[in-house]
């Protein structure tokens, strides 16, 4: 089959089901997004206690969602499932420590006897009032107020101080430093923080019969099981990824390798443009990059190795204090920052290095694509990851848009490229 693809037009099947897929996509994008608004559990104004007194406010939670944020908790541990693997998901921690100051609250208050000491008959009715308890939803949304029951204010007040030991005691939580969060109402509003994201687990929604996060996480203490429409979504999704995956298959060999066409005639659509291609001076230079792409992969599998060294010695880095310098959560930022960065640039490199195949002839001056100006370099990577790592987004937005600025000067004219890249612009011809 021919290389030159002005030769044989491409089908126009491409276009379509580009279109399709971009609809589809973007439209259901768009609708869970919607949904994700609109479903998600309230922030009430206030809880109060039982007897009225506020406990803590909705100004509270979210500075307790910006202390969460601002120290990296989500590349430490996770809320409501989403974040890292090696501290504890906070929201599931929460909920646990919940039923447990709530089983001997209600124990003592029933029976005089905290919860261990009772017998299993009355053990299990009081079980059974504890879901009761915690299911019950009794935010007001007239009022935007939510009341704790007595067990759920105990719970708030002893987590607390277990919190506040957790991230700022003498001893260091797995993979962070010693004293990580020194202030106290820092700590104080995380608490609140996690106190509401786990009523919205364990809570009922209005009219419904399982919480706002469906019953996630699993935590029979408080009666949180998987609801009927769990499996059923569960299994819904499977099946559509295998339906997805055999429609897939099925397009491939039906459409001669997805050249369209739906008959043998032709083979693969680019089956011989590799074995008569020899390499062009852009090509040559896109080695360069391939470099980088290596370097940055080093990179980013060294620092999952010590992720994962992490599992094992979480104080100590073969004898080294690593949370020192270089603690999980950052570590973890930079591990994934350094794959975007390396997939990125090897997009670059694919782009440039296929674009004489498929485009003809090679530019003048190609080679100078080798111009260290006109690199994805690591330095701009490493320094936007370390900046995205200190908190801060202008770090790697600015790497990023500088990745799209150089890709496409490279396949325009040389009027939009950069000063740099003008020198080696675009000919049309070899
Ligand atoms: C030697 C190679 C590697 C090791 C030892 C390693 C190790 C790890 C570890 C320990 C985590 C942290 C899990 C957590 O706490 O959330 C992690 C997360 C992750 N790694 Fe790697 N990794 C390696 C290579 C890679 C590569 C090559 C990629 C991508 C191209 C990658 C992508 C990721 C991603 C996306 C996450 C986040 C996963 C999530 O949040 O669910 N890793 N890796």
């Amino acid at each position: 089959m021919s290389t030159d693809p002005s030769e044989k037009p491409l089908s126009s099947w491409w276009r379509h089901a580009v279109i399709l897929v971009m609809v589809l996509g973007f439209g259901l994008l768009t609708v869970v997004t919607v949904l994700t608004y609109t479903n998600a559990p309230p922030i009430p104004e206030r809880v109060i206690d039982s007897a009225g007194a506020t406990l803590f406010t909705r100004e509270n939670v979210e500075h307790g969602q910006e202390v969460f944020l601002k120290y990296g908790l989500m590349e430490h541990g996770s809320l409501w499932g989403h974040g890292a693997y090696l501290g504890p998901d906070y929201s599931a921690e929460y909920l646990h420590r919940l039923a447990e100051v709530a089983r001997d609250t209600l124990a003592r208050e029933r029976h005089g006897l905290p919860y261990a000491q009772l017998d299993p008959d009355t053990a299990t009715s009081l079980d059974a009032g504890v879901h009761r308890l915690l299911k019950e939803n009794r935010y007001d949304p007239a009022t935007g107020t939510l009341r704790f029951s007595p067990a759920e204010a105990a719970a708030w007040e002893v987590q607390k101080t277990e919190w506040a030991e957790y991230f700022s005691g003498d001893k260091p939580a797995p993979g962070l430093p010693a004293k990580y969060i020194r202030d106290p109402h820092d700590l104080a509003d995380l608490n609140s923080y996690f106190a509401w994201a786990a009523w919205a687990t364990v809570a009922n929604r209005p009219g419904k019969d399982y919480s706002y996060t469906n019953n996630w996480p699993y935590e029979p203490a408080v009666g949180n099981r998987p609801s009927a429409s769990t499996y059923l979504w569960s299994a819904l999704s499977l099946v559509t990824l295998l339906v997805g995956l055999g429609a897939v298959l099925f397009a491939f060999g039906r459409f001669d390798f997805l050249g369209w066409h739906g008959s043998s005639k032709a083979g693969h659509a680019h089956d011989s443009a590799f074995s008569r291609w020899t390499l062009t001076p852009s090509q040559k230079a896109v080695g360069l990059y391939f470099g980088v792409v290596a370097l940055l992969f080093l990179l980013q599998t060294l620092a999952g190795g010590a992720l994962a060294h992490y599992r094992v010695e979480s104080g100590a880095f073969y004898g080294i204090d690593l949370a020192r310098f270089l603690p999980y959560n950052l570590l973890r930022t930079f591990h994934l920052q350094l794959a975007i960065f390396w997939i990125a640039t090897s997009w670059v490199a694919g782009g440039l290095f296929l674009a004489p195949i498929v485009g003809g002839p090679s530019p003048v001056g190609s080679g100078r694509a080798s111009s260290p100006c006109s690199w994805p370099s690591p330095s701009s990577s490493s320094g936007a990851s370390a900046a995205s790592g200190w908190g801060s987004t202008t770090g790697s937005g600015s790497s990023g848009s500088g990745l799209g600025t150089r890709a496409r000067s490279t396949w325009t004219s040389d009027a939009s490229g950069s000063s740099c890249w003008r020198s080696a612009s675009w000919a049309g011809s070899s």
